[in-house]
């Protein structure tokens, strides 16, 4: 049976952040989620969490079903970490420990580790471009493993070296209890550091595999801002290239960001600066304009979202046209070929197919039958200060400029309002609906004059 032990404890000083490291987000989810998933794909049976650093908050972001939570009183180490997990683990088991920090472990790496660890204890290590700050692997002049070197314990030809420990550590249950038990804290940092476990094993003549990986970004840990920004614009980069590979034309792989899943069909084209976030699909043809913002929505085929658009919890139907510089708000429907446009908001609306709302409306709770006509200005007066209530209009109603719709209201099909209109009525199918002051000219009229001006 595999056993995973996730280390979250840690305070993560270096972030400077009164949030717990493994809670800040790489790609719109907590670190420690990413790794969570992974532990999941690799079919672990149980997930033992290390907490300590604000435990509550980090206990409720991992909290399941399959999902254990130990407390670490003190933060005394990595090693003294796995300490307060270990005991809960079956003896028989293959454990496998993985760091908060490090979000992007690969599955296909860690089912290398947990095969090399049927046969004693087995690590992860891979070569970075820029070692700063990893424990470094140490070998004897065959490259035989000889144990990890942290930065603040290695010397300056140590500090050279560039194959670096991942943090990924597999070994069965009974060995790994036994070499945690015999852990020191005569270090630099005058912490129990996990990787000891390793050297105490070889020291004992006990088999150590040290697996490399080769994918570029396994390994990569988040100790401070910059490794956050450098690991997310890499994730992002290798997103984008995922979408690309698969047809969608991206403007600029540096300028898209997905905190989530986003499905495209073919020929989509997404603009610069353009956010998806939760699960968003955008079917066949679609196009996404610059700096908009889509969550948990889908885009039917060929419609055109411009650009500086927020859509969010909606369904846009297929060849419906939608913004610049409008808000969709969650609950709205955007039948087929319907169009908004500038600076409309609208929320928990269906706006019916071949609708427009071209310009400057607002429309809550409302249903839009197809083919209407919303001026600009229109305003759904949905809320009385304590309750919401519907707008209903039927098909082919138009609704002059500025008029403002007091709901509970209904305007039935072929309805027509004049422009500058407060309905508060129903109306009926095909009449013609006029609430508003009636204009008067005034015959020599003459205007207020200034004290000093005189005739
Ligand atoms: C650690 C490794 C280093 C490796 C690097 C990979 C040790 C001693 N060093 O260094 O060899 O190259 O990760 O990213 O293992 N944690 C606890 N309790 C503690 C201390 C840490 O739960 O008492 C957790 C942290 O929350 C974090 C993880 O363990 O998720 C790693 O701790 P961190 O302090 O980031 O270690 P590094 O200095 O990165
Ligand atoms: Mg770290």
């Amino acid at each position: 049976m595999l056993e995973v032990i996730i280390l979250a404890a840690g305070h993560g000083s270096r972030m400077q952040s009164s949030t717990a490291k493994v809670l800040h987000l790489l790609a719109g989810q907590p670190l420690v989620s990413h790794v969570l998933g992974t532990a999941r794909e690799v079919g672990a049976r149980r997930i033992h969490m290390v907490v300590g650093h604000d435990a509550d908050a980090v206990q409720a972001v991992v909290s399941a079903p399959d999902v254990e939570c130990h407390l670490q009183q003190q933060q005394l180490g990595t090693g003294h970490a796995v300490q307060q997990a270990i005991h809960n683990c079956d003896s028989e088991s293959t454990v496998l420990v993985l760091f908060g920090d490090v979000p992007l472990i690969h599955r296909d790496s860690l089912d290398e580790v947990i095969r090399a660890a049927s046969s004693g204890m087995a690590m992860l290590s891979s070569y970075v471009p820029d070692p700063t700050g990893y424990g470094r692997v140490l070998r004897d002049a065959e490259g035989a493993f000889q144990g990890v070197v942290e930065e603040q314990d290695a010397t300056a030809d140590q500090r050279r070296l560039s194959e670096i420990n991942t943090g990924v550590l597999a070994a069965p249950a009974a060995a790994f209890c036994q070499y945690l038990e015999r852990l020191t804290n005569d270090n630099a940092q005058g912490e129990y550091y996990l990787p000891e476990v390793l050297k105490l094993a070889r020291e004992d003549g006990a088999t150590v595999t040290v697996v490399q990986s080769d994918r570029a970004l396994d390994c990569l840990g988040v100790n401070t801002p910059q490794q956050l920004e450098q690991l997310e614009r890499l994730h992002q980069g290798a997103l984008a290239d995922q979408l690309m590979s698969q047809g969608v034309l991206i403007a600029d792989r540096s300028r898209v960001d997905i905190r989530g899943a986003l499905h495209c069909g073919r020929d989509v084209c997404i603009d610069v600066n353009t956010v998806f976030e939760g699960t968003v699909t955008l079917a066949g043809g679609v196009s996404i304009g610059a700096n908009c913002i889509i969550s948990n929505s889908n885009i039917g085929e060929g419609a055109q979202v411009h650009p500086f658009t927020h859509i969010e919890g909606a369904e846009i139907k297929a060849g419906a046209s939608i913004g610049p510089y409008a808000r969709i708000r969650p609950g709205t429907v955007i039948d087929e070929v319907a169009k908004v446009g500038n600076f409309v908001e609208i929320k928990n609306t269906h706006l019916g197919r071949a609708a427009k709302a071209s310009h400057l409306a607002y429309l809550g709770d409302a249903d839009v039958g197809s083919k209407s006509n919303v001026g600009a200005g229109t305003i759904t007066c949905n809320y009385d200060g304590a309750n919401k209530y519907r707008t209903v209009l039927g098909e082919s109603v138009f609704v002059g400029s500025n008029s403002t719709l007091v709901a509970p209201v209904t305007i039935d099909a072929g309805g027509f309002v004049a422009a500058g209109s407060t309905i508060t009525d129903n109306v009926a199918p095909d009449q013609l609906a006029v609430a508003r002051g009636r204009q008067r000219n005034v015959d020599g009229w003459r205007r207020p004059k200034k004290p000093e001006e005189t005739d």
